[in-house]
């Protein structure tokens, strides 16, 4: 079966190849969600797929190292896949995706091959901004073009440090923004870089071009961000340095390929646990849920607003933490001031915080989140119409926003009105919106959902499972 499976995937690479024809932005159908009223549940354990963060580290490294690494959990989304999909155009042969397992045939350090065309990332900023520092290092030239979201997004953050590395690199676009090209045939030298902003995609893509610069290279974060690439670039052999918040590693050395255990998203995890929060009665197990402890903000800040919230039964897996949450709809969350220390570990579950806000009793405040501002959409921006449009009085400021919480204690009445919502095609909003579901006195739509898929392929299936109907047309 094993050398079936080899031969399947080298049949589909080669027809690929053959082709000439890497993967391109789909013509996409826009789909909707619609919620009615009168969800009376949300109860149920359930395992949510895979770490998105993880799973693009994992093609990565493998994809670069020599040997064969074997990736279980794998998450079968469209931004992994995109990720997978610029390896099998660079010339790496992936067995897979087959039930979350993946197999990468490592090509080594020096064995990528130049894509044929303009490598495709679809919606992922992780894609294009750790292989900018990839590619600027290889012998050959390449493009990166993205969707309509991912054209808006800011790449001079990567760009630059990567330029006074001595890669040739451009951000084509009109405002620092994608298509991003890279000259091959530079050879890159170690710096020093202090990030300007908390960004584990920028230190993670200075870290990977560094793997090929002379010297050492070397990072010091404003604020601990997500280690997801320290921690597995070790797992493939790799030495790398972490002192207080500066992280280094001399180029030149090589990746050994291994097995990556993938762990369930918490980001993921983090509509279930707001979902549960907001409902009466409610009782939500996330099973085997990824707990890094650069990525639980959310729990944190849950458990200060009052959660019925507890982290049971933690263990390793594959060399990150993990542990099943379990949280209840047993009392009212309370307003709070979001600690700024917080930000950086919880900075993708905020749009899902801001749905727990308003069904919180007073005020809660976020200061120090403008990064939210540059994320697959404005999520400051697009949030505050959102709950407006729901009826939520809010504000929004530079570098967060005011909400102001509709709950009283022990009131487990409808706190949204309803009305239709504009995702700006951000997976996060759509899916923060759905939990609004649970508190609604009107139908919700919201517009924009199929990016969904890009990080959370099995959430509408979940959701009605543990009794939120989301009715999905296209
Ligand atoms: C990610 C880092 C974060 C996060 C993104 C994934 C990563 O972005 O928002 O969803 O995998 O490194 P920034 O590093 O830009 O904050």
């Amino acid at each position: 079966m094993g050398v079936l499976g080899h031969a399947q995937a080298a049949r589909q690479h080669f027809n690929h190849m053959l082709a000439n024809k890497p993967l391109m932005e789909k013509n996409k159908v826009t789909q909707q969600f619609t919620i009615l009223p009168g969800a009376k549940t949300f109860q149920g354990k359930f395992t949510v797929p895979g770490d998105k963060s993880v799973s693009h580290r994992s093609i990565m490294f493998g994809a670069i190292a020599e040997g064969t690494t074997r990736v279980t959990g794998f998450l079968e989304g469209e931004d992994a896949l995109a990720t997978l999909q610029a390896f099998r155009d660079m010339g790496v042969s992936i067995e897979g995706p087959k039930n979350g397992e993946v197999t990468i045939h490592g090509v080594g350090m020096h064995g990528l091959k130049a894509p044929a065309s303009a490598l495709y990332m679809g919606n992922s900023g992780t894609s294009m901004r750790l292989l900018s520092g990839m590619l600027s290092a290889q012998k050959f030239d390449s493009v990166m073009t993205g969707d309509a979201s991912l054209s808006k997004r800011p790449m001079e953050r990567i760009a630059q440090p990567l330029r006074a590395m001595g890669a040739q690199i451009q951000t084509t676009g009109e405002r620092g923004t994608p298509p991003v090209s890279m000259m091959g045939g530079q050879h890159l030298q170690g710096i020093h870089y202090d990030l300007p902003m908390a960004s584990a995609q920028v230190k993670s893509g200075i870290l990977l071009a560094g793997l090929w610069a002379k010297g050492e290279t070397s990072i010091t974060e404003p604020e601990p961000t997500r280690d997801h690439s320290e921690r597995m670039l070790r797992a493939f052999g790799y030495d790398v340095k972490t002192e207080g918040n500066r992280i280094s590693l001399q180029g030149g050395g090589k990746l050994i390929g291994t097995d990556i255990q993938v762990p369930s998203d918490i980001s993921s995890a983090a509509f279930f646990m707001v979902g549960a929060a907001i409902t009466e009665g409610s009782d939500i197990t996330l099973e085997a849920v990824g707990i890094n402890p650069t990525r639980t903000g959310v729990i944190e800040i849950l458990k200060q607003m009052g959660a019925d919230l507890t982290v049971e039964n933690e263990r390793i897996a594959g060399g990150e933490p993990i542990a099943d949450i379990r949280i209840k709809g047993t009392r009212t969350l309370k307003g709070i001031h979001m600690p700024e220390d917080q930000v950086p570990l919880a900075i993708d579950e905020f749009p899902a915080l801001f749905i727990a806000a308003a069904c919180a009793e007073g005020q809660t405040i976020l200061t120090g989140a403008a990064e939210l501002r540059v994320k697959e959409s404005d999520r400051i921006q697009v949030m505050a119409d959102g709950l407006k449009t729901m009826g939520i009085d809010c504000t929004p400021t530079d570098d967060g926003i005011v909400i102001e919480g509709q709950g009283k204690a022990g009131d487990w009445s409808a706190i949204f009105t309803g009305g239709e919502i504009e995702s700006h095609h951000d997976h996060r909003i759509a899916m923060s919106f759905s939990m609004a579901g649970l508190r609604t006195s009107g139908a919700i739509k919201i517009v924009g959902t199929e990016t969904v898929a890009t990080s959370f392929p099995t959430f509408t299936e979940l959701t009605n499972q543990a009794g939120l109907t989301i009715q999905v047309s296209e």
